[in-house]
């Protein structure tokens, strides 16, 4: 077997590209290693991270798993309606995240097609001089300007799973922002999990109390999601289509652990109940074995920029 390969970095970069700070802090007396946010191979605006969930391995599995099986009931990746075929295409995946939409995307597309993620933490993506060359990963804060040489540069626009960074049950700011990305006619692909018209399911005789309560906790009262379609409309799109997929019970079990670990690092992060959600949890899971699970459809908005 072969040794662990490694690729040297000058010494005022991390292993994954990022710069960090000479003077870093310990813990245990391990040295703490902190990415900056002005090292990555793209553009930099002031990042603050208000974020409800978490980014370490299990966060980034959990993005992982949960793209396949979105990918798996959608059936693509872009809506059928948005042309893909430009060679020159330039695509944005925005809070990327680990930026499995965006490698996958790549995938069978030519070099000259540009591709872009942004997120405002670029934790979860592998190091730099690994992504293909076509992809370039950048921090940028949703709320925060378009940087200057990304203002109208986009045909597609793709945005999933930002439920928890919606604020104040408002997504015109982030449609905003967004439909600068954009050029004149570019589309806009929105993802979201359908948190109001979700449901438990149970094989009768089952009572998934537990699991209902725990969900509760993270799906919130989006409402915005049922006039997303009216207020793309009114603020600078046209034609807006809201798509919804549902997936049957023989799938339950797949999705349904990927909900109860959002929920975990939900809980973790922001709820900080460390006793009653582990018990939360216990309780939960045993609903889940007996037969138990959270159901989401899902919900995909195709637009277009004026
Ligand atoms: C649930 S993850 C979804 C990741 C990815 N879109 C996917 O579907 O696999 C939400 C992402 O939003 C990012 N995010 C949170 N707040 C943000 C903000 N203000 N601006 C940009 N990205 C943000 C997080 O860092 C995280 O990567």
């Amino acid at each position: 077997m072969r040794g662990i390969e490694s690729i040297s970095s000058p010494p005022s970069l991390g292993q994954n590209g990022h710069s960090v700070n000479e003077t870093s802090p310990k813990e245990n007396g391990v040295p703490q290693q902190q990415p900056t946010a002005n090292s990555w191979n793209g553009t930099t605006v002031k990042a603050k991270d208000p974020y409800a969930l978490m980014r370490d391995c299990n966060a980034n599995s959990r993005l992982t798993a949960q793209h396949y099986l979105w990918k798996e009931l959608l059936g693509f990746l872009v809506h059928p309606d948005i042309d893909t075929r430009a060679a020159d295409l330039r695509v944005a995946d925005v809070a990327t995240g680990n930026g499995i939409w965006l490698h996958d995307f790549a995938r069978g597309k030519p070099p000259s097609v540009d591709l872009h993620g942004f997120d405002i933490s670029l934790d979860q993506v592998g190091p730099k001089p690994w992504l293909p060359a076509n992809i370039h990963m950048h921090i940028w804060n949703i709320f925060e300007d378009v940087p200057d040489e990304f203002v109208g540069y986009f045909d597609i626009v793709h945005v999933r799973l930002i439920t928890v960074v919606v604020k104040n049950n408002d997504p015109r700011p982030i449609l905003a922002n967004l439909h600068k990305l954009l050029r004149p006619g570019g589309y806009l692909q929105w993802d979201e999990v359908d948190t109001i018209g979700c449901s438990i399911k149970t094989v009768p005789g089952v009572s998934a109390q537990n699991l209902d309560t725990l969900f509760s906790q993270l799906k919130g009262h989006d409402t915005w999601k049922y006039e997303l379609t009216q207020t793309m409309d009114a603020n600078g799109y046209t034609g807006s289509r809201l798509y919804t997929y549902e997936y049957g019970l023989g799938t339950a079990r797949f999705w349904s652990d990927v909900y109860v670990s959002t929920w975990k690092e939900f809980a973790d992060n922001a709820l900080k109940t460390p006793e009653a959600s582990k018990q939360l949890e216990r309780n939960a899971m045993m609903e889940t074995l007996n037969g138990a699970s959270i159901m989401v459809p899902k919900l995909v908005w195709v637009t277009r920029k004026l």
